[in-house]
């Protein structure tokens, strides 16, 4: 089996991969500067996993512990997931966003390009498409000028690995998330928002559970079935396997041009239906009431799944409803 270093590993989405690579028999080091999680969710995986990965607690964006790191270090692959992802928070803080995602990323490539057999996978977002053009949104749909910083940091991000991958043949694949919900069906780990949620599911989940107040529901007059913005709402699992899914068909790839696949289920659901999904699987009447649009929001998005099924073997398994329960089990766990 591989040695795979997962980067922002004890993160939402970092977690739940680190577990299903384990799962897989793989040997995973994880390194994590607890700017956005707790070293307690390495306890999760632990428990999970039945074993305890290696984690280091590093900066990637301070190139020469970086670069420490990695002279005492060689992997098979790499999967990228450590940035901060705060849409609002990047309008807010744009250098911030800038210096830690650019700079993680650029110091995470001096050890790819020094060792090109090494696999890397670069966490994307679908926001990389702005307001696409046709639903469902292909790979092949244009990059558009990004709504946010946040969303700019991934297009860079993009560049400069094409870029990199065809100058130094090195094996990259970008992968474009729709919207990651839920949590492990353990409720061992989970999504763990320091401070009030930016996104819907978890707010809901902590309205509901009575730490936060009504949610808001931004703007009900969009062009849409019921006014409300649309969606693609993945389980969190169902991204994690998708990794390992990418991550195998990336080692077996001649290096030299960097792959691109869109992760979500294809089906697009408004914030009335989460809300309504949401108090169908777990019986918990949710409050909430309308509020205006936010800025940067997009009208509808959903993925057309077609090429991450024909090319990586990996659809979706799980429905709106499982990530719901999913996601109430992980929220009636943690300690109010
Ligand atoms: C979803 C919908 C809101 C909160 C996220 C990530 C981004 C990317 C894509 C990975 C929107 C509405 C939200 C609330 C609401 N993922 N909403 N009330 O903005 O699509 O982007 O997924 O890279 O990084 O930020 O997700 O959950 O914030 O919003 O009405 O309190 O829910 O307006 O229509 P978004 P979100």
């Amino acid at each position: 089996m591989s040695r795979i270093l997962v980067t922002g590993g004890l993160g939402y989405i970092g977690s739940h991969t680190t577990v299903e690579l384990m799962a897989k028999g793989h040997e995973v080091i994880v390194v994590d500067n607890l700017s956005n999680t707790r070293e307690s969710v390495l306890d999760g995986i632990t428990a999970i996993a039945g074993k305890r990965p290696s984690w280091v607690n590093l900066d990637l964006a301070d190139a020469a512990a970086t670069q420490a790191f990695f002279a005492g270090n060689a992997f098979d692959a790499i999967i990228h997931f450590a940035a901060f992802k705060a849409v609002g928070e990047s309008v807010e803080k744009p250098m911030m966003y800038y210096r830690n995602n650019v700079n993680a990323l650029m110091h995470v490539l001096d050890y790819v390009t020094s060792n090109p057999s090494c696999a890397c996978i670069f966490s994307s977002s679908c926001t990389v498409y702005g307001q696409a053009d046709h639903l469902p949104i292909s790979e092949a749909a244009p990059m558009k000028q990004a709504e946010s910083p946040y969303g700019m940091t991934k297009q860079i991000g993009q560049s400069m690995l094409t870029d990199a991958a065809k100058a130094y043949g090195l094996k990259v694949t970008a992968l474009r998330y729709f919207n990651p919900i839920g949590a492990h069906p353990s409720a061992l780990i989970g999504e763990l928002p320091l401070g009030p949620p930016q996104n819907l599911v978890p707010f809901i989940t902590q309205s509901a559970a009575g730490l936060r107040g009504p949610l808001q529901v931004y703007g009900k007059d969009y062009p849409t079935a019921d006014g409300t913005a649309v969606r693609d709402y993945i389980h969190v699992v169902d991204l994690a396997l998708a990794h390992i899914a990418a991550m195998d068909h990336l080692i077996r790839q001649e290096g030299g041009d960097m792959h691109v696949f869109n992760l979500g289920t294809g089906k697009g659901s408004s914030v009335l239906s989460v809300i309504q999904a949401f108090e169908d699987a777990t019986g918990t009447a949710l409050s909430w009431a309308f509020a205006p649009r936010r800025a940067g929001d997009v009208v509808a998005a959903y993925a057309d799944t077609e090429r991450a099924a024909s090319v990586l073997g990996w659809r979706a398994q799980r429905s709106l409803a499982d990530s719901m329960k999913d996601a109430w089990r992980w929220q009636e766990g943690l300690p109010s």
